[in-house]
């Protein structure tokens, strides 16, 4: 999937292909104005106020406490792009609105807002690419920002978090989770609700924690899914602790030798058996993938690192001792997916028992 200028006729179709459409206006200033338009009617309640009926003008502007002139130039905008309906005088929601942005638990609303602070960080893009100097975002963010921060990504959550349980393989009788950079916990929520002898630990920065705590409280885990304050690039994981290690969404924030190096001492961390889960946004060799590119721009300018292909972390797997397996494609979001490892029992002679455990595991992943 792309971003960008939709033709909606032959015609255009064919100017687009051959460079007549002045797509820069619409690449720049449409895309540009079309962002905040959507921000902005999440932010003031618009389409929570469409939730139940359509309203006209003044009803929406009564309802959100807004002048009316502004709301129906934004209502229009939202209107020709889909996002809401106009039928004579009243508005309504359009789908992707009803499906993805009311208060409901698969909503990307907290999402949405977020990405302002998206917009604050691109300001900075030129700067990165005259000097190379990125933001590192998890070293300078307020504490306004951390809390907007851990809500969007628990929003981000919410829509992929039944099936990251449905898909994440997990080790026979499994115990001890460690979730690197879990924020929120969503995702050690949704695996200890699915296996029920699990047990989750979610590493995180202390900023992090502060933010992230009362999200994870809403769940009532209890001392099934807790924090535990530490920064992994210099964490000690233990020795033979865990039997599932689960990274998400965080190695596109290191660098390649970073990554590499967590590896090996998550490597040590895990019990033999044990699987090592890394997901996120990751990148298809030689794919056509222009989010992806756009993500792998977007990481290198917050954290000077960048997005990995399945590749690049199946090396780091294997080079720490690890056993990769054939990647996982979740769909979402769009281009998400785990490349997971295996730590296979130490091989101690040839015995057929032995044997049967390596292809017990092997074919469990
Ligand atoms: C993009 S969020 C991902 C959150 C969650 N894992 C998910 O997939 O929704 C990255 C998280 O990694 C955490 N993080 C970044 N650097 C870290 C480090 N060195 N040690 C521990 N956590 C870190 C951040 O605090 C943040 O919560």
């Amino acid at each position: 999937m792309k971003v960008g200028a939709t033709p909606e006729n032959l015609l255009e179709s064919i100017a687009l292909k051959v460079g007549y459409v002045p797509r820069p206006i619409l690449d720049t200033q449409a895309s540009m104005i079309f962002v905040r338009a959507i921000q902005v009617a999440v932010q003031l309640g618009v389409f929570d106020a469409l939730s139940s009926s359509p309203l006209t003008i003044d009803e929406i502007a009564a309802h959100c406490n807004l002048h009316p002139e502004p709301l129906r130039k934004l209502l229009n905008a939202l209107a020709y792009s889909g996002y809401l309906k106009k039928d004579k005088e009243c508005y309504r929601l359009g789908i992707v609105a009803r499906r993805w942005l009311l208060n409901t638990n698969h909503s990307l609303r907290n999402y949405v807002v977020g990405r302002s602070l998206a917009w604050d960080w691109l300001n900075q893009l030129e700067d990165f690419v005259r000097t190379g100097k990125a933001v590192q975002i998890h070293q300078e963010m307020s504490d306004q920002q951390w809390e907007q921060y851990q809500m969007g990504m628990r929003s981000l959550a919410s829509i992929s978090g039944a099936r990251v349980a449905r898909c994440t393989p997990v080790p026979p009788g499994a115990r001890k989770m460690l979730d690197i950079g879990g924020a929120h916990g969503f995702y050690s929520v949704m695996l200890c609700r699915r296996y029920p002898s699990l047990q989750a630990t979610i590493l995180e920065l202390p900023e992090a924690i502060e933010y992230a705590s009362p999200i994870l409280a809403e769940e009532g885990m209890g001392d099934r899914v807790v924090y535990k304050a530490g920064n992994a690039l210099t964490e000690d994981f233990g020795v033979e602790t865990y039997d599932l290690i689960l990274i998400s969404n965080v190695i596109h924030h290191f660098d390649a030798d970073t990554n590499r190096e967590l590896f090996h001492r998550l490597k040590r961390a895990l019990r033999p058996g044990g699987y090592l889960v890394v997901q996120g946004s990751i990148l298809p060799l030689n794919a056509n993938d222009q989010p992806g590119r756009l993500w792998d721009l977007f990481f290198a300018m917050t954290s000077d690192a960048g997005s990995w292909t399945y590749e690049d972390i199946a090396k780091w797997q294997r080079e720490a001792g690890l056993t990769p397996r054939k990647p996982i494609y979740l769909g979402m979001p769009p281009g998400s997916g785990q490349q997971v490892a295996v730590k296979l029992a130490p091989y101690k002679r040839p015995s057929l028992t032995w044997l049967f455990k390596q292809i017990h595991l092997f074919r469990s992943v």
